[in-house]
């Protein structure tokens, strides 16, 4: 059932001749299952959802949307926290699940290029194989694609030591709005050659171009890596305790933080789990060093735990087999879903200088006495990434719709002053853009919307994230 004006039923003829009758789907379940990723509790339903397998059906694809000025939303597995994938506009939803291959690992070089549909994990296993390391691992990293973490530039808990998405990405294949297809760069470690258009499409949210082949590097896999988990009475004290640890020379492999009711509502929702949580504790730190020597480690993680007794630690837990790293991991990985499963949310992806973090959650928690809402803060401290989880409740629809966004306009007013900005790996995607005046003034605004306009000057795809339109 095709009800845009824009979109008509000869539109869905050929896209069905572009793909194949089996990838063009209208009916209702398909459009309901592709109308929401994992933002909040936000539903759109797009008119057709496409499933191409190349660049060249994309393309054709493209050039029909462009010259019909049809809107087109390009989706990845649909874990995106900032609604990015969401089909607000209805149009075409092209879905880019189809386009799963791993095209070549170069161990010559230390480079895989691969289609964007591969799930990050699988990507990082399988140049495992062969000693290689692909850092950047959001907390969905078993379900997201690679090429939705281009789209956010994403990054997780590795990006303290290793960087994120944007340091590994060398060269984009990209289907241009009006069907062109393109590559942004070239298969090299560096690169001065006129304006950086790869690095410019990372983390553009869909906007720009469809990327359709992917060039990353990759590094040697570290073979060790030593895990502890400690308890703080006062979760200012543990993220005062982050900078501490950098000043004295150390460099985590992560430096993960979570509030005590970030890691006991996922205590909760992960069966099995054997960690305990004593009564005056408020929050944790999750450290990791990785490297090659085991005893350079140990020395590490010493050194760091001293530090961190400065700062009025409990006991600390010191993971010393496989299984419990994994299950610390797990929990850690999990605190998202166990948030989702326990009440409607909205996250805020708010990123800082890091040793401006305590001075942030203290904020983040006056400023939810006084707008009467509850937080759950966790996520990547040694970057200064503070995720704040605003739980409803028992808020009502008008508090949740009204004054709560006066109350996190004060959060990311206080980002700002503290030097810091919206999101440190979510994206702005359709539920942050209205807070993109508070950290760029007119004119940067405008520069970038000249940008979208330069790629695509029909404004159809992705239109309305990031800005309006
Ligand atoms: C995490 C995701 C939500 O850190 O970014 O778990
Ligand atoms: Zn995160």
């Amino acid at each position: 059932m095709v009800t845009n004006t824009v979109l008509a039923s000869r539109h869905v003829d050929e896209f069905r001749k572009i793909v194949g009758e089996q990838y063009v789907l209208i009916d209702e379940e398909s459009l309901q299952h592709y109308s929401h990723d994992e933002t909040e509790d936000l539903h759109y339903l797009p008119e057709v959802v496409i499933k191409p397998r190349t660049a060249q059906e994309i393309s054709a694809i493209m050039k029909i949307c462009n010259k019909a000025k049809i809107p087109v939303t390009p989706r990845g597995a649909g874990t995106g926290l900032s609604g990015g994938a969401l089909p607000h506009l209805g149009g075409v939803l092209l879905s880019m699940e189809r386009m799963n291959s791993i095209l070549e690992i170069d161990e010559r070089n230390l480079q895989v290029t691969t289609e964007p549909a591969v799930i990050t994990e699988v990507l990082q296993n399988t140049v495992r194989e062969k000693n290689l390391f692909y850092p950047p691992d959001p907390g969905s990293r078993g379900s997201c694609f690679i090429g939705g973490n281009i789209s956010e530039n994403s990054g997780g808990p590795k990006a303290v030591k290793y960087g994120v998405v944007k340091d590994y990405v060398l060269n984009l294949e990209l289907v241009l709005p009006d069907g062109e297809i393109i590559w942004t760069g070239a298969n090299v470690l560096k690169n001065a050659t006129g304006y950086n258009l790869t690095q410019l499409v990372v983390g553009s949210e869909g906007t720009l171009g469809i990327v359709t082949k992917i060039v990353l590097r990759l590094i040697p896999h570290p073979k060790h890596d030593l895990l502890m988990l400690v308890p703080f009475k006062s979760a200012e004290n543990a993220c005062a305790a982050v900078g501490a640890i950098f000043r004295a020379g150390y460099t985590p492999s992560a430096l993960e933080f979570m509030e005590r009711d970030a890691l006991e509502w996922v205590s909760q929702f992960v069966s099995g789990s054997t960690i305990k949580i004593e009564e005056e504790v408020q929050a944790h730190l999750l450290v990791e060093v990785d490297g090659n020597d085991v005893d350079v480690l140990a020395k590490e993680i010493e050194g760091i735990a001293e530090i961190i007794q400065g700062f009025d630690c409990g006991e600390i837990l010191f993971a010393d087999n496989a299984q419990q790293k994994a299950e610390l991991w797990k929990l850690r990985r999990r605190v998202a879903e166990a948030v989702r499963a326990n009440s409607i949310y909205k996250e805020e992806d708010t990123v800082v200088p890091r040793a401006e973090l305590p001075v942030l959650l203290k904020g983040v928690k006056d400023i939810g006495k006084r707008y009467g809402f509850h937080s759950v803060c966790y996520g990547h401290a040694g970057d200064g990434n503070l995720h704040v989880n605003i739980i409803k409740g028992d808020l009502t629809d008008e508090q949740w719709n009204g004054s709560l966004k006066d109350g996190i306009r004060e959060i990311f007013a206080l980002v700002k002053e503290l030097g810091g900005t919206l999101s440190g790996e979510h994206g702005v995607g359709l539920v942050q853009k209205e807070y993109m005046n508070i950290v760029f003034n007119e004119t940067q605004i405008r520069l970038m919307r000249e940008i979208k306009k330069i790629f695509d000057p029909n404004n159809i795809l992705n239109a309305g994230k990031i800005f309006d339109i």
